[in-house]
């Protein structure tokens, strides 16, 4: 079988996907690419790479014989949005590398789109499969760019590109890189060390979240399913709950009680957040591909509590 490389493997997705998929595949079957950071611990392989350099992905894709990517390197919406040119260079610029790479190499894509790429204009609650996208952040404009390009190289190129829009994801093992959803990672962290949290959005901001776990295997899964199945390739709908920064903070009251929320918002973060979506329709990722998640708000908060107080004790 023909390796798996995962670029942004150090990532808020890579750091948990390249594990399962090391479980589910073999330790050697699957290559973990960095960029700024060098992995503390390696039990697997693993290689620097920009992905900027359309002939550094070349040469690891055929030095390990790669048949699937899974593209993750890419900046998150707040820090996009304070450094437009960096977005667009290495959110699209690297996906039109690695892109390329897997047109020449037939190798098959995984591309993680966001509820970003949805804009202001999208219809808010259900939001459907199909429907307008007119992103008015930088990030957005690379994810929906991205989908499209993803669909392009399938229809012209035949190449297998699969994705998912993913919602705020929610994880215990990185600390979140400037996303806009970030204040459903960092209020964990703060209600177990300080028992109280200011948050950057405003109480009823309604956004579509997911536990990473659910995210990981719904990664898999798409690109696992029988294609003939499959009637979009990209940017599946995927959500899990939409919850509130309000909803958060009671779920978590029922196992800290003396839990105190405070808002301080951000404007920059709250503009983004008001552009998105409130609860995506996945019906389509659930009919094509059986997606189903596990973890509910109760579900999620409950573990992330447990996970983290293993984590910071
Ligand atoms: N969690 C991401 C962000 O906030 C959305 O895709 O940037």
């Amino acid at each position: 079988m023909r390796r798996i490389l995962v670029t942004g493997s150090l990532g808020q997705i890579g750091s948990e996907l390249v594990p399962a998929l090391r479980e589910r595949h073999g330790a050697q079957s699957v290559v973990a690419s960095y960029h700024r950071t060098k992995p503390d611990v390696d039990d697997g392989l693993s290689e620097y790479l920009d992905c900027t350099d359309p002939q550094q992905i070349e040469d690891v894709v055929q030095r390990y014989d790669i048949g699937v990517i899974y593209h993750l390197a890419a900046l998150l919406s707040a820090v996009a949005e304070a450094k437009p040119q960096a977005a667009w260079d290495v959110n699209m610029g690297s996906l039109h590398n690695v892109l390329e790479v897997a047109r020449r190499n037939g190798c098959a894509l995984f591309f993680p789109s966001s509820i970003g790429a949805f804009g202001p204009n999208t219809p808010k609650q259900g939001t459907p499969q199909d429907t307008i996208q007119r992103p008015n952040t930088i990030y957005g404009v690379t994810k929906v760019s991205g989908e499209l390009l993803c669909d392009y190289y399938t229809t012209r190129y035949g190449i297998d590109t699969r994705g998912l829009r993913f919602p705020g994801l929610i994880s215990h093992v990185t600390v979140p890189g400037g996303g806009t959803t970030d204040y459903a990672v960092d209020i964990f962290y703060q209600a177990i060390q300080h028992r109280r949290y200011t948050c950057f959005l405003r109480p009823d901001t309604r956004l579509d979240m997911m536990y990473m776990p659910d995210a990981v295997r719904a990664a898999c899964d798409v690109m696992e399913t029988d294609p003939t199945a499959l009637k979009h390739r990209n940017a599946f709908n995927v959500t899990a709950m939409s919850i509130t920064p309000e909803e958060l903070a009671v779920e978590i009251r029922n196992h800290i009680p003396n839990f105190v929320m405070e808002y301080e918002v951000d404007p920059v973060r709250q503009a983004i957040a008001d552009s998105w979506p409130q609860s995506m329709d996945d019906s389509e990722a659930r009919a094509q591909w059986r997606w189903s998640p596990e973890f509910d708000l109760s579900r999620m908060t409950a573990e992330m509590l447990k996970k983290l107080r293993i984590k910071l004790t």
